[in-house]
């Protein structure tokens, strides 16, 4: 028998706690697909941040930020792995709720994770609809062109939705062979402003462009009348997306050309820590003016 997971919420508990979570992540919060669309026609650019918990996201909401994508990025800046495929549902749903309690100006976008959204588009659906219901999302994002058409259409059927993400698409890392620039041929160019199309035929309310060319970007930038949200893809896109804890240099295994450092934030903690930790051990803390 397995051994019961005591993190978890028990019994009639467990349905108490859920609905509490429901109740206090649910609200319509000013920024929607519709003043997304607004913002690109009127040529506004829209600044988008991933966030994995509620202090961060509530900082960035009272910031300016517009949209808050609840990343499956989790995986490498929270969870400490080299990839994104380890997040589950479950994790989406707990960090979702997070963001989506801390926000009420931004939009929060949940990462649909590896294998909930590419079995089939009633699967698809199920999972989205969970980020929805359990996680608070207002929309959900998953990576893929072409191929991903028919979920896109079975999910904004139902009414949620829906942001693609095409070039370096991280789930797709093995087929890729690393985080290589995408797009890089005329080929290749023409392959995803044709995937651009197609994703938003079936439904997209914007669309995640990462690691190819400027050019490439403006291009589908053009073309495409929903919002265009660029990582690494240079200027022209509608919006700009970075993961946070690369902005802010607090995650520091990984050094990406396209991340601009808005602060270093590591290199004040270590010293914070390293401060704390001499400080209780010669004795100087906690002194009079920390005790009662
Ligand atoms: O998971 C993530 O953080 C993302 C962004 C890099 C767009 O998908």
């Amino acid at each position: 028998m397995r051994p019961k997971d005591l993190t978890q919420p028990q019994g009639r508990f467990k349905l108490r706690h859920r609905d509490q979570e429901r109740r206090d992540a649910m609200h319509l919060n000013t920024i929607t697909t519709a003043t997304l669309r607004e913002m690109k026609a009127a040529g506004q650019k829209i600044a988008m941040l991933t966030a994995y918990d509620f202090l961060m996201a509530e900082m960035m909401d009272q910031s300016g930020v517009d949209v808050i994508l609840v990343g499956d990025s989790l995986a490498m800046v929270i969870g400490g792995h080299d990839i994104t495929m380890p997040v589950t549902l479950e994790m989406m749903i707990y960090h979702t709720g997070m963001v989506a309690r801390a926000t009420k100006r931004a939009m929060v976008v949940a990462d649909m994770p590896f294998m909930t959204y590419q079995v089939s588009p009633e699967k698809a659906l199920i999972n989205a609809g969970r980020l929805i219901q359990e996680g608070g999302a207002q929309a959900v994002k998953l990576e893929g062109g072409r191929a991903m058409a028919s979920t896109i259409r079975r999910i904004v059927r139902s009414g949620i939705p829906v942001m693609g993400h095409i070039g370096l698409t991280p789930q797709s890392v093995y087929k890729f062979g690393g985080y290589k620039v995408q797009g890089g041929t005329p080929a290749e160019a023409q392959r995803l402003l044709e995937s651009a199309k197609v994703l938003e035929e079936n439904g997209i309310f914007a669309l995640v462009v990462e690691k190819v060319p400027a050019d490439v970007t403006r291009q589908i930038t053009n073309e495409l009348q929903v919002p265009v949200i660029g990582i690494g893809a240079g200027p022209h896109a509608d919006g700009q997306v970075l993961v946070a804890h690369d902005m802010l240099g607090i995650y520091e295994k990984r050094k990406i050309k396209f991340v601009k450092k808005y602060a270093e934030l590591g290199a004040q903690m270590r010293s914070a820590f390293a401060a704390y930790s001499k400080e209780v051990k010669d004795g100087v803390f906690p002194s009079e003016e920390h005790s009662y």
